[in-house]
């Protein structure tokens, strides 16, 4: 124990520098032109891990963005973890918002900040440092560890979920771990129960052949945006709910402690929603308490349209084409194939007679809700209470990790979600940051729960 801390101490600096090496990388997985950066972000990885000692490290090819894989397997008779994290990161727009440049890190008030800070290099990197500095202080782990890294998280990651379902054996493991949620506050430890799945679609609406003079066929001519706005407007009303006839059908209830801990809202949620979002007052479904609405509703968001003239001044024209893309975010009960059928189904349903629709599913990701009760489980359980001095709070979180449902389905585990992330950390958005204390936290707890694993 005091060999590891040592370690720890002494390194920090350079565990800071190797997260600042990672994170100069712009490894965007969405945009084409950066295909160089992911592959250097994910030899950046490869390297890491070679450099702690790891085994059969290296890149898995696949149709998209590499997968990085490696493995220390030499703890006859212990457990095996699996560890995921993404190397891949979000666009940057609008990057004139930015404080300081998103791939040239920065540290200001204890905080790190660049693109992928948080989500997800750096709560990857304190999982690596973790494994470095148990491996460094006893020359050895105290399990046996797979550590698969994806670059396509942000991108609806189909390729690790092709050799999920391809290659299970590959991926035999007790217990995986997933470092890439967040903590409600930074004296609250948590223990993510369920994450929502998700589709992602676009609705392509169009009309006449060609753009039209609206005074010359204004009154005749079929108007897509228009339409797109009709069909919106019927998807979802004021009050928050949505109407896609079956959605909520499939919806469990969920239990009594669930509900008593939401109505109740002892980490005062809902003010801090209100501030972190710089509102008076909250949106949608007014009869659910807002912690259930945001991690354990399903919901429905309009996320861009585009179509006809937006340029400066005035241009009479009628659009022949429009085009939104729409997501739902779907509690574990909810399968987001079926959700995409009842979707397409409401969308050609309530679209206007004169114009065309068609609805592409971008991608699509299942949701998880974890069973408590295992040996992984009670390990993180027992690090977070002694890195924190407290017992973690057990919550769902609203985002999206499809792998997750994948490895609890396809590998029969337990998905142990813990992270590091704070609410106010920006994640997808300008001056995305990460706290330098839960960075150095997190390598403790993480390092204090594979030794619980091992023992
Ligand atoms: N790390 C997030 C997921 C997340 C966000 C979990 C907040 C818990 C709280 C992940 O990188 C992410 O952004 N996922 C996408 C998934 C999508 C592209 C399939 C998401 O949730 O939008
Ligand atoms: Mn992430
Ligand atoms: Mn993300």
């Amino acid at each position: 124990m005091a060999q590891l801390e040592t370690y720890i101490t002494e390194h920090e600096n350079g565990f800071l520098e190797d997260l600042k090496g990672w994170l100069r990388i712009p490894s965007i997985s969405t945009l084409p032109e950066h295909a160089g950066d992911i592959r250097s972000a994910a030899a950046y990885a490869v390297e890491q891990l070679k450099r702690i000692g790891f085994d059969n490290a290296g890149l898995i090819e696949t149709q998209g963005h590499p997968l990085v894989y490696a493995e220390w397997l030499k703890a006859p008779g212990k457990p095996t973890v699996l560890i995921y994290g993404h190397y891949d990161v979000q666009p940057v727009d609008p990057v004139n918002l930015w404080n300081s440049p998103p791939f040239e890190p920065t540290i200001r008030d204890g905080n790190i900040y660049a693109r992928g800070a948080c989500d997800d290099k750096g709560q990857t990197m304190l999982v690596f440092k973790a494994l470095e500095s148990l491996m460094a202080a006893h020359g050895a782990l105290p399990v046996n560890v797979r550590v698969l890294i994806e670059g396509e998280e942000e991108a609806g990651g189909e390729s690790i979920e092709h050799y999920v379902k391809t290659y299970p054996e590959r991926l035999k493991c007790d217990a995986a771990l997933i470092c890439d949620t967040h903590m409600p506050a930074k004296d609250i430890p948590a223990l993510i129960t369920g994450l929502r799945g998700i589709i992602y679609t676009e609705v392509e609406v169009h009309g006449a052949k060609r753009d039209l003079h609206s005074g010359s066929y204004g009154g005749v001519a079929p108007n897509p945006l228009h339409a797109l706005a009709i069909i919106i407007s019927h998807l979802k009303d004021v009050d928050g709910h949505i109407h896609i006839p079956g959605l909520y059908d499939k919806l469990r209830k969920p239990t009594h402690e669930e509900k008593e801990f939401w109505q109740h809202d002892p980490l005062h949620i809902n003010e801090s929603l209100r501030e972190e979002m710089g509102v008076s007052q909250l949106s949608g479904e007014l009869e659910y308490p807002p912690l259930e609405r945001i991690s354990a509703r399903p919901t429905l968001e309009v996320h861009g349209i585009v179509g006809g003239f937006t340029g400066e001044g005035a241009k009479t024209v009628i659009p022949a084409v429009a085009k939104a893309k729409i997501s739902l975010r779907l509690p574990a009960d909810l399968k987001s194939k079926e959700v995409f059928i009842l979707f397409e189904r409401a969308v050609k349903e309530v679209a206007p007679p004169d114009v065309t629709v068609t609805v592409h599913h971008l991608h699509g990701g299942e949701g998880i809700l974890v069973s408590p009760g295992s040996p992984a489980i009670d390990a993180a359980i027992a690090a977070l209470k002694e890195s924190y001095g407290k017992d973690p709070v057990f919550l769902r979180e609203g985002g999206s990790i499809p792998i997750a449902a994948l490895f609890y389905e396809k590998l029969g585990v337990p998905v142990v979600l813990i992270g590091f992330g704070l609410p106010d950390d920006n994640l997808h958005a300008p001056n995305e940051k990460y706290s330098l204390d839960q960075f150095f936290k997190g390598i403790r707890t993480i390092a204090n729960f594979l030794q619980k694993m091992g023992q």
